[in-house]
């Protein structure tokens, strides 16, 4: 474990090593490779901003054409659950028309998010939609039938922070994925 001196203090455990993310980024790259024709272009869209170190590891291991685009959408605010408010903050660049598109998310929470996000790209007729997630919080599904085609880990009801993701903007440095001690958010 690589010690940050800022953070330390504030993590109850660490749950996914950084060997363990690179590790299975690894396999999830060639999961998603091997679902598309061999030299097919993947529009690969990060949602900012807690996907952002996963979208850099990630699409470096993906054997396929990638073109990088960015949405930035926001149901949190600062604080710890989903207000179920979906703000769309920034829109894509790219025409996705005829495209197969990859959404890159950190965490599949209540799925509000990703309800949202699908419904507006499949108003613009891409070729297809996926969406791989590094974790997956199942536990706290509110929008039952949104699940990620491609998911790193499985975890319980957890506040957990790095690798992206935050708190209050905090802990996205981390390179691990940690629990955040309780009694800083509640
Ligand atoms: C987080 C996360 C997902 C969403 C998942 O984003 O990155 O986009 O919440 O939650 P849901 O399944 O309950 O909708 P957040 O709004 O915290 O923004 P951030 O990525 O900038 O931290």
């Amino acid at each position: 474990m690589k010690e940050n001196k800022f953070y330390s203090g504030d993590l109850a455990e660490i749950i996914i090593t950084e060997e363990q993310i690179k590790k299975r980024i690894k396999e999830l790259a060639e999961e998603i490779s091997a679902c598309y024709e061999p030299g097919e272009e993947l529009v690969m869209i990060c949602i900012l901003r807690g996907a952002v170190m996963f979208m850099a590891d990630l699409s470096r291991e993906i054997n396929l054409p990638v073109i990088f685009d960015f949405m930035d959408v926001s149901s949190y605010g600062t604080g710890t659950s989903s207000s179920g408010t979906v703000r769309i903050i920034k829109d894509l660049q790219e025409n996705i028309e005829g495209r197969h598109v990859l959404i890159v998310e950190d965490i599949l929470d209540t799925g509000k998010t990703l309800k949202h996000v699908i419904a507006m790209l499949e108003t613009r007729r891409p070729a297809s939609i996926k969406v791989v997630t590094l974790l997956d919080k199942p536990e706290r599904r509110v929008v039952k039938h949104i699940v990620a085609d491609f998911n790193g880990f499985e975890i319980p009801d957890k506040f957990v922070v790095g690798y992206g993701l935050d708190y209050a903007e905090k802990y996205r440095n981390l390179p691990f994925i940690a629990v955040l001690k309780e009694e800083l958010y509640s």
